[in-house]
């Protein structure tokens, strides 16, 4: 993959812009560098607005002498310094002082061609890759995977996608709640149900019953209660019988979460709190030893840098370990022994505190340092179209299976309104059907703020205008089909790259190929800010941007018998372009597209 012209545009002209400025003004710190894309192309396609606020600087402090100094003169002055670049054809001052950009359609013709010739979207170079480690999805065993769960895994899982593109080392961890008090009763529960547990496998089909059954029995038999806690005693213990028991529950959770990422074709290598008992143990004595525990009240307390907030409670007054010890364990194991140089986890908003907690204590004990970075990606709750917490009708919790039922359902609907079933074959109506449903859930989730709270409404999500996953789908569908019908080949894009130029002369034409040029941007931008809406934006200003070509622009020319006449070739090769961009950023989104729906 040859990765040299997938730079940044706008950092290549940050650094550019920043050394001229510099060299004109060797005296001002700090000097403002201000880069953007122009929102209307007659003031050029980028542009640089420093010199306006560079003025303001430089006359109240009065660097340049006594005369007033107009923004016109300083733009004209960082322009004199501005070094020549492949990526620039000229440079205008506007009055105001402005700076507008005009990039060079050699590089873009570049990038394109690039692009056709690999036949594949290549990353943009990264400084150095990491070992990262995305936490996410973690459900609870034998507790309802909910959407919130839900929400972290589409979120994680597109993280990993954009992590992985950019040549990380990514490990993807499934921090399943398959540890606690909880198991003693749902143990004390089954050898009652199921005494012969450990010879025949216990025909446990709803685990959520399961736990409602023992936790009945647990809150009004104290017999039963005692004999739950005596098992979570013997649970620690690593009793055979007991751990067996234990495996049994975990299995059948575990079973139906993998269906789920089954089915929204997402990876995890699964890592309960359980794995990290050992861990914790270790980590407790040298904690103690290095004097960072604290009596409070009966329990081991642990407070961060700088003692406000609150600090985490390492052992309990029972003596047990809790989700602060666990997650404290967890990252000291991940970062020495996994090596891990980035750590990234993925839980609701409400976690926030804790993951501040979490990080900060272990900058005290240095675990983490400075060369290490933790993100805490947090979310919004999800709410039903009624703007209350997502509910089924009746007040229970959604099951994510039911979820996807429903969304196959919908999109089948939807699909059959469009009269597809007449035009598709049936495993091509499958896939459409799949693809919609899975790639509409996601998406949604996806292109908002993923700080801020979100609706979840079907109707919504499979409309087929707007930002939305069906419009996209549908989008790339038709740009894949230009070619077709033209009956080009991928072969024939291929042998006429390089001899066929990529028309870029019509304004639309050159609109369209700026916008895949900032596919570096965004996916660097993504990549500090882990916010996947701005994919999805991008995704969207593809497709409209594609529409405003296509109409302004014939690629195949047809006589009125609708016989093919004139094939134009350079903006079939600009329409491949696009589509492999459109598909790329699907992709990493976690859609799956078809080639036909
Ligand atoms: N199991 C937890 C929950 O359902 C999420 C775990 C997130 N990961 C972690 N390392 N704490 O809320």
């Amino acid at each position: 993959c040859n990765t040299d012209n997938m730079v940044s545009i706008t950092v290549t002209l940050y650094t550019l812009f920043e050394k001229a400025i510099n060299e004109a003004y060797p005296d001002v710190t700090d000097p403002p560098i201000i880069i953007a894309p122009s929102n209307n192309s007659k003031f050029g396609d980028y542009q640089c607005n420093s010199a306006l606020p560079l003025c303001k600087l430089l006359s109240s402090t009065n660097l340049e002498g006594k005369q007033r100094i107009l923004p016109k003169d300083v733009a004209e002055k960082i322009v004199s310094k501005v070094s020549s670049s492949p990526l620039i054809e000229k440079l205008e001052v506007a009055a105001a002082g402005f700076i507008n950009i005009c990039l060079k359609h050699e590089f873009a013709q570049i990038v394109l061609k690039n692009i056709l010739k690999n036949n594949k979207i290549c990353a943009p170079p990264i400084i150095r890759k990491r070992k990262v480690i995305v936490d996410f999805s973690s459900p609870n065993v034998a507790k309802e995977m909910h959407v919130g769960h839900l929400r972290s895994t589409i979120i994680g899982d597109s993280i990993c996608r954009l992590l992985e593109f950019l040549g990380h080392n990514v490990l993807r961890l499934n921090h399943i709640g398959d540890w606690g008090t909880q198991f003693g009763m749902l143990i004390a529960h089954l050898e009652d149900k199921f005494p012969n547990y450990s010879t025949e496998s216990p025909p446990i089909s709803d685990l959520q019953s399961f736990y409602k059954e023992s936790k009945i029995r647990f809150d009004n038999d104290e017999e039963f209660k005692k004999r739950a806690y005596a098992n979570v005693v013997k649970l620690q213990a690593c009793e055979p019988k007991i751990i067996q028991a234990w495996k049994l529950i975990c299995d059948v959770s575990k079973q139906e979460f993998q269906s789920i990422y089954d089915r929204l074709n997402v990876n995890l290598i699964e890592r309960g709190e359980s794995y990290y008992q050992k861990h914790m143990e270790n980590l407790v004595k040298d904690l103690e030893t290095k004097q960072f525990l604290e009596e409070d009240d009966g329990r081991k307390i642990m407070w961060g840098e700088n003692k406000n907030g609150i600090p985490l409670t390492v052992i309990k007054r029972d003596g047990g370990f809790t989700y602060d010890t666990s997650d404290l364990a967890a990252l000291k194991q991940r970062i020495m022994e996994e090596g891990a140089e980035w750590i990234i986890y993925v839980t609701d908003g409400g976690q926030a505190t804790h993951f501040q907690t979490i990080i900060s204590c272990a900058k005290r004990a240095k675990i983490v340092l400075s060369c290490h970075r933790v993100d805490h990606v947090g979310f919004g709750v999800v709410l039903g179209e009624d703007k209350k917490k997502f509910k089924t009708r009746s007040g229970d919790t959604v099951k994510l299976s039911d979820l996807l039922d429903e969304g196959l359902k919908r999109a089948e609907q939807k699909l059959k309104e469009k009269e597809r079933d007449k035009v598709l074959t049936e495993r091509e109506f499958n896939l459409a059907k799949e693809s919609i449903a899975y790639g509409c859930i996601k998406y949604a989730d996806l292109c908002h703020n993923r700080n801020h709270e979100y609706v979840f409404s079907f109707d919504k999500m499979l409309e087929d205008k707007g930002n939305t996953a069906v419009y996209l789908l549908y989008a790339l569908t038709r740009i894949r089909s230009i070619a077709r019908m033209a009956n080009i080949t991928r072969d024939q894009i291929k042998e006429t790259v390089d001899v066929t130029p990529i028309s870029l002369d019509h304004p639309k034409e050159w609109q369209l190929a700026k916008v895949i040029l900032k596919f570096p941007d965004i996916v660097m931008k993504i990549a500090k800010d882990l916010c996947l809406h701005s994919l999805c934006e991008f995704c969207y200003e593809i497709a409209c941007t594609f529409t405003e070509f296509y109409d302004n622009c014939y690629c195949v020319e047809k006589n009125q018998t609708g016989e093919i006449v004139k094939v134009n070739m350079g903006r079939i090769l600009l329409t491949e372009a696009t589509a492999m961009m459109l598909e790329k950023c699907l992709t990493l989104l976690g859609l799956n597209s078809v080639e036909k729906m």
